[in-house]
Parts: structure tokens; sequence; C-alpha cells
């Protein structure tokens, strides 16, 4: 399958897979406060944008979401925190998973790295659609750096489910393959060559020797990491002179090209609240609008830094046929698990009810569907050299 030229400008119905100048995120406060507007339509407009009340950075409060009648999307499937998790009677720490709103979350016995989205298995489905989304953008690729296929060792960074990792790992059966991640949450038929450890990525200096990896890989941590700068340090300091590193990121906010994403919409309102929550929490969520792993990758010391950035259309609105399919997967992997996507920000971060949280998702779910709004999320790609000369 072949990919759509370069857009060099944005084209409204088929965005490309590799637009060359990056449309930076800045969300601009655009509402005043209108008392009394709390029930805009659920795909938003310029008035319920614009006039309703709103918090900070444009952030509509939970009161502004009024449940939607005779909607199945109104049920939540947020679980109750009286449910008993199902790993509660296991007595190693490391399965002491936190719960909120009966989903379970990985344990804050091992560290105190706090990370947002559940770690069962419907969490790891939708990283899993996510990850198969990713593969048709790439042509079946997992990575873009120019890898020698002699190499010996790779780390994989926050893996996850492991997905990507035991696909590299049959794809190189010659070279060694680490998965780190705070949740031991992967499978344990693997390929030989491949292992997992846990490990939080967070805590400086890492424990691997410098010099030691062939290549790094890390995708989508954003909203994980409070220093960038530092992180990317470490997998300089770990990855061999020679050897490459290679991030990928999705932006946490979703844009449109022609107007069909209206501000005030709930999908609108989805990057703004990340955006804020980000803040709070010290571990922003729009990486790839603030371009911050490219500026980390040259502070670190990479040569040869090359970034890529996708926009990815959310659902099946592209004409393009790659460009359809690539959308309903995302969109597939976004509704997979969307509760759990904001559970955690939503309500532990931004103090929302879960009933609250609830009924904005049943609004969120209903724009997502609509096929009339052509959304994309950004997504990059930065993978940078290690200087040969470096130590
Ligand atoms: C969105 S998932 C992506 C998984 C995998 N990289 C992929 O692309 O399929 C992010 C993963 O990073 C892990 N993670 C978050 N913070 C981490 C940290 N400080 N150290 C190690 N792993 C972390 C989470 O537990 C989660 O499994």
């Amino acid at each position: 399958m072949s990919s759509p030229p370069p857009a060099k400008t944005p084209d409204k119905k088929s965005p490309s897979p590799e637009a060359k100048t990056p449309e930076k995120k800045s969300p601009s406060p655009e509402a005043k406060s209108s008392p009394g507007k709390k029930s805009p339509s659920p795909t938003g407009s310029p008035s319920s944008g614009a006039g309703a009340e709103t918090t900070i950075e444009g952030i509509l409060p939970a009161s502004h979401w009024q449940p939607i009648q005779q909607d199945d999307d109104a049920d939540s499937s947020l679980g109750d925190d009286d449910n008993a998790s199902s790993t509660a009677s296991l007595t190693s720490s490391i399965l002491a998973y936190r719960t909120v709103h009966g989903r379970t979350f990985h344990s804050d016995r091992i560290t105190d790295a706090q990370y947002w989205t559940p770690n069962d298995d419907q969490a790891t489905e939708a990283n899993d659609i996510i990850h198969h989304m990713l593969t048709l953008v790439q042509d079946g690729k997992l990575y873009r750096a120019p890898l020698d296929k002699s190499i010996t060792r790779a780390l994989d960074v926050g893996t996850g489910s492991g997905i990507w990792a035991i696909d590299f790992a049959d794809e190189h059966p010659q070279c060694q393959v680490l998965g780190t991640d705070l949740s031991p949450i992967q499978p344990t038929w693997v390929p030989p060559n491949l292992k997992f450890e846990m490990d939080d990525a967070t805590l400086v200096p890492w424990t691997f020797p410098q010099n030691h990896f062939d290549y790094i890989h890390i995708r989508y941590l954003f909203g994980s990491i409070p220093d960038w700068n530092s992180f990317i340090a470490q997998a300089f300091s770990c990855v061999k002179p020679g050897g490459w590193v290679e991030s990928y990121e999705a932006s946490c906010v979703f844009r449109s090209d022609d107007g069909t994403l209206l501000e005030g919409s709930p999908m609108d309102q989805w990057g703004r609240v990340f955006v804020e929550a980000g803040k709070k929490f010290g571990r922003p969520f729009d990486v790839v609008g603030d371009g911050l792993v490219p500026v980390a990758f040259r502070e670190a010391g990479f040569e040869e830094v090359n970034e890529w950035e996708f926009k990815c259309p959310i659902g099946g609105w592209a004409r393009d046929r790659k460009m359809k399919e690539i959308g309903e997967f995302a969109l597939a992997g976004i509704l997979q698990d969307i509760e759990g996507w904001i559970l955690f920000v939503w309500s532990q971060v931004m103090g929302w009810s879960k009933e609250e949280v609830g009924v904005y998702v049943a609004h969120l779910r209903r724009q997502l569907r609509d096929p009339n709004v052509h959304a994309y999320c950004l997504m990059k790609c930065v993978y940078g050299r290690k200087p040969v000369s470096a130590e």
C-alpha cells in the first residue's frame, strides 16, 4: 500500500500522513463567562463554546455537560469503587494495583511514578489497536531509524502490553530485546530473545550500563514524563555511540483543518483539559504540540535528528482509502477505552465526580462518531543518532 504524498497545505478532507509544517498547539482562552448557558448541542457550536461559562484556559466546568437523554452512550462503563479488584486476594505487592472507580492502575508500592491510564485488559486492548493503526500508517514498519540488521541489544521503554517489543524481537532474532514498564502486564509466551522487566523510567540515572543498547524505542509516554530533557539524556547515556534512539508521541489535542471541530465541543474540551491537567500533574500531555522531544534530542547531543509528523484522522471520514482505514482504527482504539483514558485525569487531577465524567464521556463518544467532524491528532516521530565519538 503506498502512502499519499506529503501535505504542503492542509487538505481539508484527506489529511496527509506527512505534514511538513506542524501546527503549533496554543489553546486560546476563547470562552467568556455566560451564566445560564449550560446545554450546548452535543457537538458544540460557536455560541456554546464562545459564550458558555468556563474556568481556566477555555475549559468548560463539569456542570456544563448535561445527561444525554435516551442514549445508550450515557451508560458509563465506569466501575464501582466498592467492587473488589480481581487481584485483591493476591499477596504479591507488585500486583497490589491502585483502583479508581473500579479500574486498576499500576501499583504505587513499586515506585511513586503516577501513570494515568489503567493497566487492565480493556486498556491494553486499546493500546494494541493503536499499535495496529500505527503499523498501518508505516506500511508495516516498526521503526524509522536506519537500523543495521546486525544489532544485538534493544530497549523498549514503557512497553505496555509488549506488543511492539514482541514484533520487533520476532523481526530481529539476533537481537536481545528488553521491554520495561511500571506494570507487569506483559504476556509470558514471547520470543526467546525478549524479556520484560519492571522499571520506572523517570528515576535517574537509569540502571542500565552506559553505551549499552544499539537501539532504544520510546512510544506514547505523554503525560508520564516530568522532564523530557532529563529523560532523553538518560537514553543518550545508555545507547551505544553510533546507536539510535527513537520516540513516537501523539498529541492529546484534536484538531480540524476545515472548522468542523468546534470550540466548546467535547473533543475540543478533551485537549484543553489534558493540557491543563498536565500542568497540575507536572507531566506535560501535549508533548507533540509543545515540541518537547526534538528539543530534548538536540539538548542531549544526538546528531542526525529526524522529525516525521503525521496527521492521524479520527474516524473514517477521509476520502483516501488508506487514511479512512487508519482513521477507523484510531477511532476504534479510542472508543475501546475512552473512560480509561480520561478517568484518572478528569477525576483525580481535575476533581470531577464519577457521574460528571460519565456524562461528559457520553457527549464525547457521540461527537467522536460524528462523520461530519473531520478531526485528526498530530503524531510525531523523532529519531537521532548518538555520535560515534561520544563517550
Ligand atoms: C500508552 S502506553 C504505551 C505502551 C507501548 N509503548 C505501546 O506503544 O504500545 C504507556 C505505557 O508506559 C508505561 N509507563 C508510564 N510511565 C512509566 C515510567 N515512568 N516508567 C516505565 N513505564 C512507564 C505505562 O505503564 C504504560 O504501559
